[in-house]
């Protein structure tokens, strides 16, 4: 019978959670795919910290090198994330033909392409459905059971702990601190924590979603990325009076008439008759509306040690399967080459293009003419209102003007905002949110 070795480099939330829910079911495992497991080595930063899981101490090491280069060890899981080290340590994986599995989003973003072109030029592998949405089989949704589609929308709530914290504020009050060190003991949150609150994770997965359904990789200077620090308890409710929550959404869309596709990743407005208006906590949706399918939304819990060992431990059968008959199904040479054809005649869309309702939450000195002031500028820029609230705050002297537009595009906002910051009793930077829109499949 085959033997197969699965190596670690990193063995943290997600390593220890790979291990605590594979290694019990090895036995059944290795029934049911015909091979032997085995795992030869770990290598962690810190040999001396105690570890959640029992594990033998020989195969302990604290240098990657002794993982790669076991010969012993066919797929290097590399679970210690960034861009640095781990970078070095995959290509050199990938350099010895071994397979990888991975769920570092920030690895792909930063280098996704010349890691597939090291996997098409020495026969390697690389596998990464852990890498968005936790436990949602994402990627290979996009893969297998959506393959006959084309879409035109793929929007989701997909960084769990934004998710869990804007929930949490709106539902118990308490302050984003408090929640956030929640956050960080159950294991969601990223080392470097701005990569979560700054849409920065989120926007990560969204390219790989990007690259998979259009073979196109953007980078940051081609999206809108924003974060959740500036949204409000206030924010919340007054959106809530408007008939809607505020989720950090990611956005892909394509027109397929013009070719153009946009990426966004930003805190919005989501009606509350929506499905993802109503995923809350750690948990994750995507809502892909395929030519052919229709509509498709997926939900589960999209962070944290059980969930995402789940997507990893997936990958790690695919790749056994794939060495045992010396055939893999996807992101083979042939593969890769397709995805990248995709994209070739992609354009991404103008800020004249991108379209949609704006949420407006102006705080403002409270004088004679200041709404009138705001009003003439949307009026000559053409913004439609669809709401306007108004609420004074007399021990301050201020008052908050909240405004829902219909769609505009997003270089008319930016017109809006410089002439905004023309208008004296206009206090501080108003805040600017996108009302998301569903598009039907
Ligand atoms: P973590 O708990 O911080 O674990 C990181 C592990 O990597 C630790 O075991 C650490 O060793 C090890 N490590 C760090 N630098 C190393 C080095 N230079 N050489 C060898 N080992 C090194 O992180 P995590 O939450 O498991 O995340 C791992 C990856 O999964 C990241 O790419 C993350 O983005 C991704 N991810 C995480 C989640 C989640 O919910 N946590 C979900 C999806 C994807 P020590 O233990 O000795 O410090
Ligand atoms: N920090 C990430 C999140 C982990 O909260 O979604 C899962 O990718």
């Amino acid at each position: 019978m085959k033997k197969i070795g699965i190596g670690f480099i990193g063995f943290g939330t997600v390593g220890q959670g790979v291990w605590k829910n594979l290694e019990p079911q090895r036995e059944e495992l290795e029934n049911r795919l015909g091979v032997k497991i085995a795992f030869p080595r770990i290598a962690v930063r810190d040999i001396g910290r105690s570890r959640d899981v029992d594990v033998p101490a020989q195969i302990m090491t604290e240098d990657p090198y002794e993982v790669i280069n076991d010969p012993a060890v066919d797929i290097v899981c590399e679970l210690m994330g960034g861009t640095g080290k781990a970078r070095e340590y995959t290509e050199a994986a990938l350099k010895a033909g071994k397979v990888v599995v991975t769920a570092n989003k920030a690895l792909i973003y930063a280098c996704g392409q010349q890691l597939f072109d090291l996997v098409k030029k020495h026969g390697g592998h690389y596998y990464f459905e852990a890498s968005v949405a936790g436990a949602i089989p994402i990627i290979k949704t996009l893969r297998e059971g959506l393959v006959a589609n084309r879409f035109a929308s793929i929007a989701g709530i997909i960084n769990g702990t934004c998710n869990y914290i804007l929930s949490r504020m709106e539902a118990e009050r308490k302050s984003y601190e408090t929640i956030l060190a929640d956050a960080k003991a159950l294991g969601y949150v990223e080392q470097d924590d701005s990569l979560d609150l700054d849409g920065k994770d989120a926007f990560h997965k969204a390219v790989i979603l990007a690259f998979l359904a259009h073979g196109k990789w953007i980078d940051e200077d081609h999206a809108l990325v924003e974060g959740i620090r500036n949204v409000t308890l206030e924010d919340m409710d007054l959106a809530k009076n408007f008939g809607y929550r505020i989720k950090l959404i990611g956005l892909i869309r394509r027109n397929f008439k013009t070719n153009a596709l946009s990426l966004s990743v930003s805190p919005s407005l989501v009606p509350l008759d929506k499905t993802l208006a109503r995923v809350d906590g750690v948990y994750n949706a995507i809502k892909l509306s395929g030519d052919v399918a229709g509509t498709t939304i997926l939900i589960g819990r999209g962070a944290g040690r059980d969930a995402t060992s789940s997507a990893v431990i997936s990958d790690i059968v695919d790749a056994i399967i794939g060495i045992r008959d010396d055939a893999h199904k996807f992101f083979t040479a042939a593969d890769i080459d397709a995805n990248y054809h995709m994209g070739e005649n992609l354009r991404m869309a103008t800020v004249d293009e991108i379209k949609s309702p704006f949420y407006i939450r102006v705080t403002v000195a409270d004088q004679v003419g200041v709404l009138a002031d705001i009003y003439r500028d949307l009026a000559e820029l053409n913004i439609s209102i669809a709401k306007v609230a108004t609420y004074e705050h007399r021990e301050t002297g201020t008052g908050t003007v909240t405004l829902l537009t219909y769609p505009t595009s997003e270089s008319t906002m930016e017109k809006l905002f410089s002439r905004f910051e023309k208008i004296k009793n206009i206090l501080g930077r108003p805040l600017l949110l996108r009302v998301y829109e569903s598009v039907r499949g």
